[in-house]
């Protein structure tokens, strides 16, 4: 039977605080029917008081019901409401994968149906070789060695004090700027070298010389540290002084080889080879190159070549209507560009090598600023760009803005170095894209957070490379291709 008083006008906190009680009065009797469970050896007073407990138990739960039934409403807030402490979003980042898919597929067959195949190996192959008995860029890579002899030459005879310190620095800058400059005027200069080819040779370079130069930074940190410290020497430190030529030899290369810019004394190294991971990130290589590949021919492609009639006849709506089209596979390939080069090929290599330091990247995705997304998308690059200009920057008194520019603008030409020498043009947008980082980066922190300070982040990503491609890919064709009649049937 239900009380009568049950029936009477019942306030919130009334009826909060008797379904508490209740709820509470049911968890102690719970734990007392646990413990006197626990007792039942004890006797038959003990089986007694368990049996007392379960029907109270009963009783007490029967009550709960009762109250349920007669409130079931509570002070709260919407789940999708900001007030609400939901956060569980996975559903609907399903939905979207679901939608991305479909979407995709459709494009996949509209896309298939309008051009049919175009992904040749032919092709493919001819992006890195114009004659299949030349292989310029790679005789380019290969010639890169003598470089890393004299780093390692000079650093022998410094080791030694065969050499000054000032000499040594001249040799190192004398090295440094050929490395720049030598695979620059072979790329300019040599026409049997593609624009991809061009790209990778200058981009090994490129490596090969941030490396040398961290190289050079961290032995001259060690024998100064060596002369200010005499005979106190860790272990660590005195590795180079304790090094045969060979060692060091192998060394080098070995910093040559693995997946970091900072050059160290004793790299951490993993206990093994795993060769499951390794076979994994291989499959993973070679399945991303090959998406890459068909994304750029079989959609970017037909999207840019559509887009050249509207850019020489500044068709505004058109051009925009080309450019949001060019978005999606722009940042589709970049994004399998990240995974495969920062996730799976440096992982590989680091695995083959037994490389510890797995931190090639961080939660860039997350970023609610411009400056977040620098420090954590390319963790190579940033560490060195920390470690050898930045702080060394700021310790010579510089300011903290001034550094960053310097920073960027070094960023910038390299990018513009490593895009305009391949494509044999110089128009800056590279190196403009990478400058206007720093505005960008003020624009954001100032008057955007939070999500709306990612979304901005994602949307320079997605919307600010694609128009650097069509610009560069426009001035491409307009300077070298106009007389190609495939180009001129597509135009
Ligand atoms: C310019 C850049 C290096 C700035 O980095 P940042 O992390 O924003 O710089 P911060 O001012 O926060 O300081 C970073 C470090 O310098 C230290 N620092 C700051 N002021 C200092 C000073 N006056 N003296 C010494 N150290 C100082 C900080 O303590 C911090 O050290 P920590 O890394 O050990 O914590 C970074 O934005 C960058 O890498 N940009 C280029 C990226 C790029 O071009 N990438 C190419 C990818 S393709």
């Amino acid at each position: 039977m239900i009380d009568k008083e049950d029936f009477g006008p019942i306030t919130r906190s009334r009826r909060r605080a008797t379904i508490t009680s209740a709820k509470s009065e049911t968890v102690k009797l719970r734990n007392g029917a646990i413990a006197a469970a626990s007792d039942l050896k004890s006797g038959p007073k003990a089986r007694e008081s368990l049996t007392k407990n379960l029907q109270l138990n009963e009783d007490s739960k029967q009550k709960c019901d009762r109250y349920d039934k007669i409130s079931c409403h509570r002070l709260q807030e919407s789940m999708l409401s900001s007030a609400s402490s939901f956060k569980n979003y996975r559903g609907i980042l399903n939905w979207c994968v679901v939608m991305l898919v479909l979407s995709n597929a459709r494009l996949f067959l509209e896309n298939i149906l309008r051009n049919g195949i175009l992904v040749d190996p032919i092709q493919v192959v001819s992006l890195f070789l114009k004659d299949p008995y030349s292989w310029p860029a790679a005789c380019l890579v290969i010639v890169s060695n003598i470089f890393i002899l004299v780093a390692l030459y000079t650093e022998r005879k410094l080791a030694m004090g065969s050499i000054s310190e000032k000499v040594g620095l001249l040799i190192y800058i004398f090295n440094l700027t050929i490395i720049l400059c030598f695979p620059m005027v072979v790329v300019l200069k040599l026409p049997s070298i593609t624009p991809v080819g061009g790209a990778y040779a200058l981009g090994v370079y490129t490596i090969l010389f941030l490396k040398l130069y961290s190289y050079k930074d961290v032995n001259r940190w060690c024998r100064e540290r060596t002369q200010a410290k005499a005979r106190s020497l860790s272990r660590s430190l005195s590795l180079s002084n304790t090094m045969t030529s060979d060692d060091m030899r192998i060394y080098i290369y070995y910093f040559v080889f693995a997946p970091t810019l900072c050059y160290e004394l004793n790299f951490p190294r993993s206990e093994s080879i795993r060769m499951g991971f390794l076979l994994r990130r291989l499959f993973e290589m070679t399945y991303f190159i090959s998406n890459v590949l068909s994304i750029v021919f079989q959609w970017m492609v037909p999207i840019i070549r559509s887009s050249m009639k509207p850019l020489q006849e500044m068709d505004y709506s058109r051009m925009t209507e080309r450019l949001l089209r060019l978005a999606v596979p722009n940042h589709l390939i970049w994004l399998i560009f990240f995974y495969w080069f920062f996730h799976s090929s440096m992982n590989f290599v680091a695995e083959l090598l037994r490389f510890g330091d797995r931190e090639f990247y961080r939660d860039w995705w997350n970023s609610e600023t411009i400056t977040y997304f620098w420090q954590n998308w390319n963790i190579p690059v940033h560490k060195w760009c920390l470690r050898h200009f930045y702080k060394p920057l700021l310790r010579r008194g510089a300011g903290k803005l001034l550094s960053q520019s310097a920073v960027f603008f070094a960023s910038a030409f390299f990018h513009e170095y490593l895009v305009s020498v391949p494509l044999r043009m110089f128009r800056l947008w590279a190196f403009m894209g990478m400058m206007a980082q720093l505005p960008l980066a003020w624009f954001v922190a100032r008057f955007l957070r939070g999500n709306y300070g990612n979304a901005a982040v994602w949307l320079s990503l997605i919307i600010g490379q694609p128009i650097a491609v069509l610009m560069y890919v426009h001035d491409y064709y307009v300077t070298h291709c106009q007389d190609d009649p495939t180009i001129a049937e597509a135009l």
